[in-house]
């Protein structure tokens, strides 16, 4: 790359510690690369800033694999016929949750496919038995819900709510949700925000079609919406979906995507994503260097944690839920990091 160029792009990145809106054209330019280390330490630099050297550890329950959606990067499409389909009870749900805060854990996701079983009565009921025996943070991952569900889960006590738009580009969107629409997705996220939810964002890179046009519309939207969280992971293909074999999303953009959301979001959380990991595990060491400040474990039962599976996961070896935080913590630690 040339000086001059450098030069252009290094002010870029000053400018956008400083608060600038980029243009996409701008964002195009870093995310083709070329300023990594720049870029890298910046963000560093912002994560340092603002969050220290904590890294936040959340649990994430998955209570139901159903789903009605046909997205098709998702292994748990309502058209996969080969998911052995699960759904945790009320009692489950609770009692789980209660041994993960026991663990040390201060948040939980509480996280399905999109199943409309679970009405919003009965997710009142949960969030409302588990809120009068723990301070736990509660995070619901439920897919999109009418403005009075989301209304009456938050005054029943959630705190959090988790939904990715996925994608910014209209057509794109829904070329991979099968006909649903973008604007829904935006707008669910926007009541989220005005019911007070903590409202977390976030998309994939690499799922294929996608352009770094369509990156920068992302990282764009997320600061347009203004999400207190955004998860950004790489694509993994599922053999039982219409993307089979298609091949994963790259690493280095991956980071390279977090570490401007650092710079556009400055106080957001930003996970490192379990898919990350799944690709390369040395890609998620380094990620916390560029700008992610959490991440989750989950503390599903081992008799239905295999059944959930979005993208190919490794799922380890069974451990109960406090070994596997502990260990998690030594890992945080050995990241020169703090884990809470
Ligand atoms: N690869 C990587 N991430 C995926 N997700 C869904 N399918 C895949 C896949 N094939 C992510 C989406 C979703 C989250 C639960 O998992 O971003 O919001």
């Amino acid at each position: 790359m040339d000086r001059n160029a450098t030069k252009e792009k290094s002010y870029l990145i000053d400018s956008l510690s400083q608060g600038y809106l980029p243009e996409p054209e701008e964002l195009i330019t870093l995310l083709e690369g070329g300023i990594d280390e720049y870029l890298f330490q910046k963000a560093n630099e912002m994560t340092l800033e603002r969050k220290g050297k904590k890294v936040d550890i959340r649990a994430i329950l998955e209570f139901s694999n159903y789903c009605r959606c046909r997205c098709t990067y998702c292994g748990l499409s309502a058209e996969n016929p080969n998911v052995n389909r699960y759904r945790l009870s009320e009692e489950d749900i609770v009692k789980t949750t209660l041994e993960a805060a026991q663990a040390g854990y201060r948040t939980i996701v509480l996280q399905s496919g999109e199943d409309l079983f679970y009405t919003e009565e009965k997710i009142c009921k949960i969030v409302r038995k588990i809120k009068a025996q723990s301070d736990i943070s509660i995070t619901l991952s439920i897919g999109e819900r009418p403005y009075q569900e989301l209304s009456a889960m938050r005054k029943a006590g959630a705190d959090r709510f988790l939904l990715k738009h996925e994608t910014s580009d209209e057509d794109f969107y829904k070329e991979i949700h099968k006909g649903d629409l973008l604007k829904d997705r935006v707008d669910t996220q926007k009541n989220l925000k005005s019911l007070g939810y903590e409202t977390g964002g976030g998309f994939m890179i690499g799922i294929p079609g996608q352009t770094l046009q369509m990156i920068a519309g992302d990282l764009l939207l997320i600061r347009e919406i203004g999400c207190e969280m955004a998860g950004i992971g790489p694509f993994i293909s599922h053999e039982d979906t219409p993307l089979r074999g298609q091949k994963s999303g790259d690493p280095l953009l991956t980071r390279r995507t977090v570490a401007i959301a650092r710079l556009l979001l400055p106080d957001a959380n930003l996970p490192a994503t379990t898919s990350l990991g799944v690709i390369d595990s040395s890609q998620l060491d380094l990620i916390f260097k560029n700008g992610a400040n959490v991440i989750m474990r989950k503390v599903t039962p081992w008799s239905e944690r295999t059944k959930y599976e979005i993208y190919p996961t490794n799922f380890g070896e069974e451990k109960d839920i406090k070994t596997a935080r502990t260990e998690l913590e030594k890992y945080i630690e050995s990241l020169d990091r703090i884990p809470v």
